[in-house]
């Protein structure tokens, strides 16, 4: 794995004993508010960079905190940056899409549903071609095998901290990067972990194959032990409520689009295995909890 990268986050991120298993910190990630994404950036920006690309295009949903991070590493590497957004402009604009325009980033709203964006992101990337900028295009969520390269060398630094046999490890699932990465790179360890991906967004059928595809085009085919748990309904009350029970109980902040309905899922899984050690990935969020908060108090 020696892929071109430009470090970009503090690593290794804690593991840290926490409510009874064990919570790997990517949310302290320290870069931006980027968490996890992070990862897929060091990677995402190390190809673009040895491509000589002087213009990031990408995209995502307004509280996308891939575009997030996105924005913020081109700039901290002297890029430009441009960032397709789905829908409209909105009243109430998240934190992610502040960060995206704090970062220099030019940021169009494409009237599109989230699902047109990659065509919309390629098409883009052409036009800038052929008006003689070297674009790097990356879909949404970095879901690209360099982009989960990030969480392939992830699975190292979990196996490196680790001190139980045969963990479930689980992680919420937006665009299937972080979890295809771990897979790819737990077969590379051939650790004896069984994986656990929380999908927010997706339909379990769609994100499934579209796993297994990056899995395959990062060299890797028949990967086991692992499922997908689906939790593609909209947050609601249990999750702020979950959020902040966290929050007071044990001082760590939980975005309830990913880190609550990864931390419901743990309580369910707790039923089934009740012997295994767990490991819950923290993967960030901080900007949705925080506009999650600011709601909360208006
Ligand atoms: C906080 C957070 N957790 C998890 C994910 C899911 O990661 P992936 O898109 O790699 O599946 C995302 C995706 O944007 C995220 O922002």
């Amino acid at each position: 794995m020696s892929a071109p990268r430009r470090r970009l986050a503090l690593l290794p991120t804690p593991l840290q004993p926490f409510a009874g298993m064990y919570l790997k910190r990517d949310d302290l990630a320290g870069f931006g508010l980027a968490g996890a994404k992070a990862r897929a950036l060091e990677f995402l920006l190390g190809d673009a960079l040895a491509r000589g690309a002087d213009v990031l295009v990408t995209g995502g949903s307004p509280g996308s905190n891939f575009i997030a991070g996105a924005a913020l590493a081109a700039s901290v590497c002297g890029m430009e940056c441009e960032v397709l957004v789905s829908g409209t402009v909105q009243k109430q604009v998240p934190v992610t899409l502040q960060l995206v325009t704090c970062s220099e980033a030019k940021v169009s709203y494409t009237g599109a549903d989230r699902a047109e964006l990659d065509k919309l992101i390629e098409e883009r990337a052409e036009q800038l071609r052929d008006r003689g900028r070297t674009p790097y295009a990356i879909p949404r969520g970095g879901a690209t095998p360099v982009g989960a390269l990030g969480f392939a060398h992830a699975a190292q630094e979990l196996a490196a901290q680790l001190d139980v046999d045969e963990p479930i490890v689980v992680l919420p699932v937006g665009s299937g990067a972080s979890i295809a990465g771990l897979l790819a790179g737990r077969a590379a360890l051939d650790a004896r972990w069984r994986v656990y991906g929380v999908s927010v967004s997706r339909p379990l059928p769609r994100i499934r194959s579209e796993i297994l595809d990056l899995v395959a085009r990062m060299g890797h085919e028949a990967v086991t032990d692992w499922e997908l748990i689906d939790a593609t309904g909209q947050a609601g009350d249990r999750d702020a409520h979950i959020m902040l029970a966290a929050l007071r109980a044990d001082g760590v902040l939980f975005d309830a689009k990913y880190g609550t309905k990864a931390l419901a899922a743990v309580a369910a899984l707790r039923a089934r295995h009740e012997q295994a050690p767990i490991v819950l990935w923290h993967t960030g969020g901080l900007p949705g909890a925080l506009d999650l908060l600011a709601g909360a108090a208006t």
